[in-house]
């Protein structure tokens, strides 16, 4: 038999642990590392392996039994599980809001909105404070009951919270998997040979579905409550409920808002829309709910969806359409990237004929081919890809795609170096491909950034092998500018300035333009600040190299080969004859970065560049880039349409800086 204290010590570490679970998961607020909820776990289970006697359904280490002996049993649902009617266009919502103000004969509706997860659904049956039961929608009167695989999600209560709980308690809610975990879980399984799922919500519902709980509870499932199917007990207002329902040990998503009227909506899906690629988990749209139950009620529903509820969509991410053919990028280092050529789709808010297909390797992992109908995903803005084939309609005499052996561009043997994905071009920069690359980069904005000379042109100067080198540009005159095609004498004395206006770059820039392997803006920077000239990063070892902040065994290389090779000397001397003056920047030191200790974050679509160069280059200054906004951040730099990390900023008093304020920070 067990003694007093050791029944004391088994609940406390039965109380601690779900004090932790519940600050993690309700309230994102862990005050524990893992580790040492593990270690509580740890102790916990070696008591009960010592005294069984003792051990309760909902005590924390219950979450894996048995698996249902013969699959899942149907369970009918006490109240049904209903559908929502969608909105894709802002007039369907100002209908719907029309349809309401007019049926509860009102000026304006309070109304709850919600993201709308993209997971699937779930019923949880809480009786006396204890989960006894986890069902699927089914046909929304009748679903499976997953109870012993729900019990392993560690964010779903076994128990509630307090003693204030209905005696019986249905919620609805949504179990989804966040993108990471997905991630991680997709590495896991194709690491250990086993099938990959397509997207998070298909590993949501494969892993719920496992008829052996002991997979569920390997599964990184996560749990958003959105409603609840009994009331009585619970406040009379959706959004109150929803409070009520996380008091009591529910999580609840952080972006649940109340708002007021048509226009209230309109903004939050707005926002929402706007804060999505900068989530952790898929979102398909948002959700109205009109506030007040009693109005709820008056409402009532049709067919199988409430009146008094809406899902105004997102534009889809994925779309089908048909690989009208594979055909090769030459680079600017000559890297063959195979492109896919699309019949035009509109996915993720944009038209798309063209997708990645990355290199060869990632089409054979794929088996995309020519011909193929496949699936199309464009997120936020991160270029479009195809994601994979929709194998069993391909035509019959499809083939598997090759990449050629003579590149497409100057016809030069393309090599596949052992070990590497990509396939190159040797031609080098008797490549006009590559020779185009090379001077697009050069004179990009982030480079020297020549201001009128673009593609086009670049095409024609290489074409007429006017210009073979950077250095060349230098030496470009009106008279020739203006002879070429869409030219005139105007616009060729204006890049004739801009050329000149271009001769002063400070040296990160004109580093970055040189194009040297693996050596972006930020890297370029380190350079810069740590060699302060180009002599001394031209004189400097391997080992030196490796020395700069930023810079790994791998760039080093390519760093020191880049000077080595004296094609490459001699275009940098070109470059210093036709009359580049670069400033030089002052030395520094991996320890006096200018922002370490200080943490920003940040929101909204900057216009200067992208969020993740952003945070690359404040990382490369000592600064650490947070997700979310704390008393700790130092400021929070806000883009365009910023989300809901701005509010936050403002209700704590942080410092919000624009992208002028961004780039005074780095250039400090
Ligand atoms: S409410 C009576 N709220 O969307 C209203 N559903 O098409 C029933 N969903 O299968 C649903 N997020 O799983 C509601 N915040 C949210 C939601 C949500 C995702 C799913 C739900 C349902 C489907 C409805």
């Amino acid at each position: 038999m067990a003694d007093q204290a050791t029944r004391e010590r088994i609940d406390r570490l039965r109380r601690e642990l779900d004090d932790h679970n519940y600050r993690y998961y309700v309230l994102d607020d862990p005050s524990i590392p893992d580790a040492e909820y593990d270690r509580l776990l740890a102790e916990l289970e070696q008591l009960e392996r010592e005294h069984p006697e003792l051990i309760t359904v909902d005590s924390p280490t219950q979450r894996v039994g048995a698996a249902p002996a013969a699959g899942f049993e149907t369970v009918a649902h006490r109240v049904p599980m209903l559908s929502l009617a969608n909105a894709f266009e802002e007039q369907d919502v100002r209908e719907f809001d029309r349809r309401i103000r007019e049926r509860l004969d009102l000026d304006q509706i309070d109304y709850a909105a919600e993201p709308k997860l993209d997971g699937v659904a779930i019923a949880l049956r809480y009786e006396r404070g204890e989960l006894v039961l986890g069902a699927t929608r089914g046909d929304g009167r009748s679903g499976e009951n997953v109870t012993s695989n729900v019990r392993t999600i560690r964010a779903i209560p076994l128990k509630l919270r307090g003693k204030d709980w209905p005696d019986v308690l249905e919620v609805r809610g949504e179990i989804f998997m966040t993108r990471s975990g997905f991630a991680r879980l997709n590495q896991r399984l194709s690491g250990a040979g086993e099938k990959t799922f397509v997207n998070p919500r298909n590993a949501a519902a494969g892993s719920l579905r496992q008829l052996d709980p002991d997979i569920t509870a390997t599964r990184p499932l996560q749990f958003y409550c959105y409603g609840a199917a009994t009331v009585e007990g619970l406040p009379q207002r959706h959004s109150d409920m929803l409070e009520a329902l996380r008091e009591l040990g529910l999580p609840v998503s952080s972006q649940v808002a109340r708002v007021q009227g048509v226009d209230g909506l309109l903004e939050y899906h707005r926002t929402t829309l706007a804060e999505r690629d900068g989530l952790d988990y898929d979102i398909d749209g948002v959700v109205y709910k009109v506030d007040d139950l009693d109005q709820q009620r008056e409402m009532g529903f049709v067919s199988r969806a409430p009146r008094w509820a809406l899902a105004h969509k997102f534009p889809a991410q994925e779309e089908i359409t048909r690989l009208l053919d594979i055909e090769v990028q030459v680079g600017r280092t000559g890297a063959l990237t195979p492109v896919a050529r699309l019949e035009p789709v509109f996915v993720g808010g944009v038209t798309v004929t063209n997708a990645t297909l990355h290199n060869l390797d990632e089409i054979r992992r794929k088996d995309v081919r020519p011909g193929d109908q496949v699936v199309v995903r464009r997120a936020g803005d991160v270029i479009p890809e195809v994601v994979r084939s929709i194998v069993d309609q391909r035509p019959a005499d499809s083939q598997p795609w090759s990449m050629p052996d003579h590149c497409p561009a100057c016809g030069s043997a393309v090599e596949q170096v052992e070990g590497e994905a990509v396939a190159r071009c040797t031609g080098g920069l008797v490549c006009p491909a590559q020779r185009m690359r090379a001077l697009e980069h050069f004179a990009g904005r982030a480079a020297m950034d020549i201001e009128g000379l673009g593609s086009r042109l670049i095409q024609q100067l290489v074409e007429r092998d006017l210009v073979h080198s950077p250095a060349d540009l230098y030496h470009l005159d009106v008279p020739t500018l203006a002879a070429l095609e869409r030219m005139a004498e105007k616009s060729a004395a204006n890049l004739v300035q801009a050329l000149e206006a271009s001769k002063t770059p400070g040296l990160a820039r004109l580093l970055f333009a040189l194009g040297i392997r693996e050596v972006g803006e930020v890297t370029a920077a380190s350079l810069a600040r740590h060699f302060g000239s180009l002599e001394s990063l031209a004189g400097a070892s391997i080992e030196e190299l490796i020395a700069v902040p930023d810079v790994g065994p791998v760039v080093a290389e390519h760093v020191f080969n880049f000077f080595q090779e004296p094609h490459n000397r001699e275009v940098i001397q070109a470059l210093l004859d036709a009359g580049i003056q670069y400033q030089a920047e002052p030395v520094r030191q991996a320890d006096d970065l200018p922002l370490v200790g200080n943490t920003y974050v940040l929101t909204g679509s900057l216009e200067r560049r992208t969020r993740s160069e952003a945070r690359s280059a404040l990382e490369a200054l000592g600064a650490k880039v947070a997700s979310s906004v704390s008393k700790k951040t130092t400021a929070v730099i806000a883009g365009s349409d910023p989300g809901s990390k701005l509010d936050k900023a403002e209700s704590l008093a942080i410092p919000v800086l624009d992208e002028d304020g961004l780039d005074e920070l780095l250039a400090s």
